[in-house]
């Protein structure tokens, strides 16, 4: 079994019967995706949020019962994956383009556990360029804002154009580098006009689940 599988069932440990449970979104995800439809499959009780349509489309091919953001006060668990997180849990995640959405789930539950491939931890995050969700209304300008803050952002494309979130809207990748001003940078993204979200996760999760060869380790 690969890494993010163990760290993935590791985590679906935590499901109970009962529970509204937040999906999340990528390769690692997919895994807590599967075994909620095993879960769901042998009768226990399961509502799921899903943070992306693509895990929206996966978790009804394992027949769990979707239920919008919109239609809950508040979710038991939240279970995703990170593209790099530090040792202040401090996370870049969006790397999938499901950045705003994981973000809205993971506040609105009560307990987020990450879970991720020992390649994940670092010493610090900024190596895997950040993500953004921007408007595409006025991009041109978004852009050229990031480049005077240095931030050196590059429009995410696909072949046929610019990569659309869920949201319709596009995903301007910065890359940083590591060692960067975590909070500074997130204060100035945060203050420009059509910036929607970043796929900065700072310290937002409860635990996270390594998994380390044939091993899984539970940090708190
Ligand atoms: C998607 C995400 C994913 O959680 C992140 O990209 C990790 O993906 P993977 O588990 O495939 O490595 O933030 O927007």
């Amino acid at each position: 079994m690969t890494e993010k599988k163990n760290a993935a069932i590791k985590a679906a440990d935590y499901i109970e019967d009962n529970m509204t449970v937040g999906l999340g979104t990528g390769s690692t995800a997919y895994y807590v995706i599967e075994r909620v439809g095993e879960l769901v499959k042998h009768g226990l009780n399961i509502k799921a949020v899903a943070t992306s349509l693509s895990t929206s489309n996966i978790a009804s091919g394992f027949n769990i019962p979707l239920v919008s953001i919109d239609e809950v006060e508040r979710i038991d668990f939240a279970i995703d994956g990170v593209d790099e997180i530090d040792g202040g849990f401090n996370a870049i995640k969006g790397g999938g383009g499901a950045l705003f959405r994981e973000k809205m789930v993971a506040t609105l539950a009560d307990r987020v556990i990450w879970i991720m491939d020992s390649s994940k931890v670092v010493d610090a995050i900024g190596t895997f360029p950040l993500p953004v969700e921007i408007l595409t209304y006025g991009y041109n300008h978004i852009l050229r804002k990031l480049e005077l803050l240095s931030l050196s952002p590059v429009l995410r494309l696909k072949s046929d154009g610019p990569f659309l979130t869920d949201n319709h809207n596009y995903i301007v990748d910065l890359h940083i580098g590591k060692g960067f001003d975590i909070k500074y940078v997130s204060e100035q993204l945060k203050a420009i006009p059509g910036v929607l979200e970043t796929g900065l996760f700072l310290n937002m999760c409860d635990r996270i689940i390594v998994g380390i060869k044939d091993e899984v380790k539970v940090i708190e």
